[in-house]
């Protein structure tokens, strides 16, 4: 089973709010986008790493993933303007790729372990499509439409999880779901998968495995990483 995986790093990072791009913002010294790349470039099963950079981070990725011996890096290739659409630069790179499965993740999740990366990658053996995700701990509620603060109902929060990346994907499903939905504006790769119709199953993440989005993760990101 040969996995190329596809690391996303193209984001501008507006809610990080910081001069520092968020990929190369430091969590005990080392860059927030190396600790990912560790972990998947360590993993057995991945053969391949593509990642997807921007304009203004490309030249330093570059430099870093020879400093930290990002080895089986195989290319840096510019994204675009939204997620998907940096997705798509990557999934490119992929056609003529002799993989068999894509994994795709975020850049801004460090702490995704070897762990949850089997995890993904043996569900999506059998599935075709597995992602990471925990069950939700909030409760819930869902409101009349997206400008409106009346509740319209709760959700049963037995059912709802909160998917993370890295997600799994058979190369023939994650490339038809984006040849025909790419345009179709959605926040996770799954999303396209679903609707071919096909099923998607969720593995556990972590709770560790957070998402540095606005400036307080990185403090946590900080206090994670000295447990770990
Ligand atoms: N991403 C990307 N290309 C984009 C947008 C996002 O590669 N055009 C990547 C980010 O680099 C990040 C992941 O997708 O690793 C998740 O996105 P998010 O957390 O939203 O990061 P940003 O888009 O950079 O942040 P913001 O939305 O606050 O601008
Ligand atoms: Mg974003």
């Amino acid at each position: 089973m040969n996995i190329t995986a596809i690391v996303l790093a193209a984001g501008k990072g507006r809610r990080f709010k910081s001069k520092v791009p968020k990929p190369l913002a430091k969590i005990r010294f080392k860059p927030v986008l190396i600790y990912s790349l560790e972990s998947l470039c360590r993993h057995p099963r991945i053969r391949k790493i593509i990642i997807v950079a921007n304009a203004a981070n490309f030249k330093k990725i570059l430099s870093l993933i020879k400093r930290y011996h990002i080895n089986k890096v195989a290319c840096v290739v510019l994204g675009g303007k939204r997620r998907q659409d940096s997705v798509s630069c990557g999934l490119k790179r992929i056609i003529d790729d002799d993989c068999d499965f894509v994994l795709i993740h975020d850049s801004a999740r460090p702490f995704t372990d070897s762990k949850i990366i089997s995890r993904v990658i043996e569900k999506a053996k059998k599935s075709g499509c597995a992602i990471a995700g925990v069950p939700v701990k909030a409760t819930i509620k869902k409101a009349v439409s997206s400008n409106s603060r009346i509740v319209d109902k709760t959700l049963d929060r037995r059912m709802l999880w909160e998917i993370q990346t890295p997600q799994v994907f058979r190369k023939d499903l994650i490339l038809s779901a984006y040849k025909k939905f790419k345009n179709v504006p959605v926040t996770d790769d799954a999303s396209l998968v679903e609707k071919l119709g096909r099923k998607v199953s969720i593995v556990l993440g972590s709770y560790n495995n957070i998402k540095i989005t606005t400036p307080e993760d990185l403090a946590l990101a900080q206090y994670i990483s000295l447990r770990k």
